[in-house]
């Protein structure tokens, strides 16, 4: 994590500082600077009037939100490179981690799931453990090319068959090490399979319809990661196949719109 990230982090953490000087500690870093204005003047999440400082936006977000945007902001740092292993060129992981983030905002919206911003970051960070087992694809490549043509797995049940670990339990690993909220280890631990979720089994579900959601197009791999619904999320989500296939329409043109006004 970069040391501004971890600064606003120890600060936000810690009772005695006061709102001003957590303010003072985002100004010092421009992408977390732009990333708390972003979200503070978010129509998606409820804000109306424009907010133009940073101590207006800490005092508008309060220190839970501002905790989940810092977070959100360091791990993308670490996305922004590239994935030999699993063939995801610069900005690929990125890409496809920034669309998951929005599109499982758009659906904590649309099914008024609560916390919606702990589900942006939940979309944001559910693939983290690739960097973890990156390293480990990367020497075993041909290998595992070869089961994911023959074997119908997903690619987490192929990781699993080979390293005894898949990308999301790496990811829960890595979630805990930065001392994440247990929701959000939780979320990202089970994205593949919500129905494991230990704590929080909506925000696992969400994320996966989100994962699922996310164009392909977002990922130039021929590693795409089996990116589909599994049976549980709809248990959870209280959906039929047929409203699932509403959803991911609106959920599409939502998209569109998003990326014609952005
Ligand atoms: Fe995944
Ligand atoms: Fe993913």
């Amino acid at each position: 994590m970069p040391n501004s990230v971890t600064r606003v982090l120890r600060a936000v953490e810690d009772p005695e500082t006061s709102i001003g000087n957590i303010a003072n500690f985002i100004s010092m870093d421009q992408v977390l600077t732009a990333e708390v204005l972003k979200v503070a003047n978010s129509a998606l999440l409820g804000y109306g009037r424009t907010c133009g400082s940073i101590n207006e936006a800490a005092v508008r977000l309060g220190m839970k939100r501002i905790k989940l945007i810092t977070l959100g902001v360091g791990a993308a740092d670490s996305m922004s490179g590239s994935l030999r292993g699993y063939s995801l060129g610069g900005g690929d992981m990125m890409r496809h981690a920034v669309s998951t983030g929005t599109i499982a905002l758009w659906l904590a919206q649309a099914l008024i799931v609560p916390n919606p911003d702990e589900v942006y970051v939940a979309g944001l960070l559910h693939d983290i453990g690739k960097l973890l087992l990156d390293q480990y694809l990367l020497k075993d490549r041909e290998h595992l090319m070869k089961l994911l043509q023959t074997s119908k797995q997903p690619l987490w049940e192929i990781e699993e068959r080979l390293f005894s670990i898949h990308h999301a339990e790496a990811g829960g690993l890595i979630a805990k090490h930065w001392r994440f909220p247990l929701s959000l280890v939780d979320a990202i631990e089970s994205h593949h399979r919500p129905d494991q979720a230990k704590k929080d089994h909506t925000i696992s579900a969400v994320v996966n319809l989100a994962n699922a959601f996310s164009p392909n197009d977002s990922v130039r791999s021929d590693f795409l990661e089996g990116r589909f619904v599994h049976e549980s999320s709809l248990e959870i989500l209280n959906l039929n196949p047929e409203m699932l296939e509403n959803l991911k329409k609106e959920c599409n043109a939502a998209m569109k719109i998003g990326a014609a006004v952005a």
